[in-house]
């Protein structure tokens, strides 16, 4: 029987850099150099493994969809998302960060509703909601930590790595909402048909994984 052809997912960026050695661990090698191209699909050493390269926020759409088998996004992204749609395996442990509520040094007790400006709003809803604090929510789609400064917003909902765009910005860190780090996502048909295929990519990266642990 021949091996079904996988489609895998990837993203652009830090999460690539950090998972083209995972895979290449797992013996699947792009055939030309993905920073370097135009293309969005690429052939692999695997006939039968081909990588995608879209937007983060567009991996889990293409998995829960089937067009892509496998895909590899953070778990901010999946928290925002939803994570029903398709099955989450395997946490790649990589490009690790910190999703965060943050806000003006010092910043005096606002007087009405808590205005909170983030391209998250399903993660701001929930994640206030659940404090019970009513907010209203400024949705944004990059440059967040610009929002307070111009008077657009009193808080911030983003994600966090060294903390220098805050500080560049005169935010401080405040609350820890999730610890994000890469996930495998694998589509629930796909996981049923490619099954074997399906699993082999997965015990390899998980081989991969536990290494540079
Ligand atoms: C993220 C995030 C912050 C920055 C934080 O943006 O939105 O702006 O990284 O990193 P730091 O704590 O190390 O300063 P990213 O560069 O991923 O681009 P994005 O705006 O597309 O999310």
């Amino acid at each position: 029987m021949t091996t079904p052809s996988l489609v895998i997912a990837l993203t652009k960026g830090r999460i690539l850099d950090e998972v083209l050695p995972l895979l290449a661990q797992a013996n699947i090698v792009p055939s030309e150099d993905i920073e370097k191209s135009r293309k969005l699909i690429f052939d692999t050493n695997l006939p039968h493994v081909r990588l995608m390269v879209i937007r983060g926020s567009d991996v889990p759409t293409y998995v829960e969809f089937g067009s892509a088998d496998i895909g590899v996004v953070g778990k901010d992204l999946l928290l925002e998302y939803g994570d029903e749609a398709f099955y989450e395996p395997l946490d790649l442990g990589i490009a690790r960060c910190r999703l965060m509520t943050a806000e003006p040094i010092d910043r005096p007790a606002p007087t009405g509703r808590l205005r909170v400006a983030t391209k998250f709003v399903n993660i701001a809803k929930r994640y206030f909601a659940e404090r019970g604090t009513q907010i209203e929510l400024i949705k944004l789609n990059g440059a967040l930590e610009l929002a307070p400064s111009m008077g657009l917003a009193d808080a911030i909902v983003d994600i966090v790595d060294t903390g220098k765009t805050l500080t560049a910005n005169g935010l401080e860190a405040k609350e820890l909402i999730a610890n994000v780090s890469s996930r495998i996502i694998v589509n629930k048909a796909s996981m049923k048909i490619k099954n074997a295929a399906i699993r082999e990519v997965l015990a390899q990266l998980g081989e991969a994984v536990a290494r540079n642990n």
